[in-house]
């Protein structure tokens, strides 16, 4: 079988507002792979995120990124949801006005004149515990925090992207709330298939590596000062940080 690159970032450095945030970043991610980015407040990893996204204040001043090997470093954010890549946001907006049922219409295909979502969606909805008076609520507008991230899990299960970037999900979520997010991110990643049936790839953003626990992952990389400083597997490097602190970990790669 022959696998396929579906990420390809290369000598990538970005500046944010005059402060110049990533350096030297290289990263492949396989079809069918999840990577785990790791690293202190501040190191860049939501930065790495929204370049790869594509917002236009991550100004890419080297470099280049690949998806399904086309160069998509300057196409805009529109673009590059529709060839596949979606998110989970570490603090997305509340939109006042856009009900959430309305944002997974067009999210899941539907035609928006549609009175009901597509009973696939409401079963989707009820699994990740947002039922009718959520769905009927302007998106995000008052969520708590755990009602939040299992909303934007909802609506990558409508989109179904085939590239998904996990800022946080676990973050301000309970323990109960992890497992039922995780669930979600393991069907969403195809991890229900064998390990060389996989089409789905994620990049997944933690702190702690709570969520680790129930999303296996293939790979790791710590983000230090905006350069990965360490990459290999993933409960390895965990186990090193949760001994030693990320400059610990970092050191024990042999970069300092
Ligand atoms: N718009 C901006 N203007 C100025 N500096 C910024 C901007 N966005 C990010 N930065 C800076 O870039 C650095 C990296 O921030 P980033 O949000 O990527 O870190 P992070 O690794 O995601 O941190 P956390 O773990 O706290 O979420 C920080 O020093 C931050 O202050
Ligand atoms: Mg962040």
């Amino acid at each position: 079988m022959v696998v396929k690159l579906l990420l390809e970032i290369t000598d990538l450095a970005v500046e944010v507002s005059g402060k110049q945030v990533l350096n030297d970043i290289d990263l492949y991610i396989d079809e069918g792979e999840t990577h785990v980015l790791l690293g202190p407040n501040g190191s860049g990893k939501s930065t790495l995120f929204m370049t790869i996204l594509g917002f236009p204040k991550y100004n890419v001043t080297n470099g280049e990124i690949l998806f399904k090997g086309e160069d998509i470093t300057h196409l805009n954010t529109t673009e590059r949801v529709k060839k596949g890549v979606g998110v989970s946001f570490q603090n997305p907006p509340a939109i006042r006005g856009v009900r959430l049922m309305d944002l997974l219409k067009v999210e899941g295909g539907q035609d928006p004149s549609d009175e009901d979502l597509s009973p696939e969606m409401m079963e989707l909805a009820h699994k990740m515990k947002l039922d009718q008076r959520f769905l009927d609520r302007d998106v995000n507008l008052g969520f708590s925090g755990g009602e939040v991230k299992r909303s934007e899990i909802l609506q990558l299960l409508a989109q179904q992207p085939d590239f998904i970037m996990f800022d946080e999900p676990d973050s301000g979520v309970d323990i109960e709330n992890v497992e039922l997010l995780a669930e979600e991110i393991n069907h969403l990643l195809d991890k229900d298939k064998k390990p060389g049936m996989r089409k789905k790839s994620g990049l997944l953003i933690t702190h702690l590596g709570y969520i680790l626990n129930f999303v296996n992952a293939d790979t790791a990389h710590v983000l230090m000062d905006g350069r990965i400083a360490c990459s290999g597997n993933p409960s390895e490097i965990l186990e090193d940080i949760r001994k030693e602190g990320f400059k610990g970990c970092v050191e024990c790669c042999g970069i300092h």
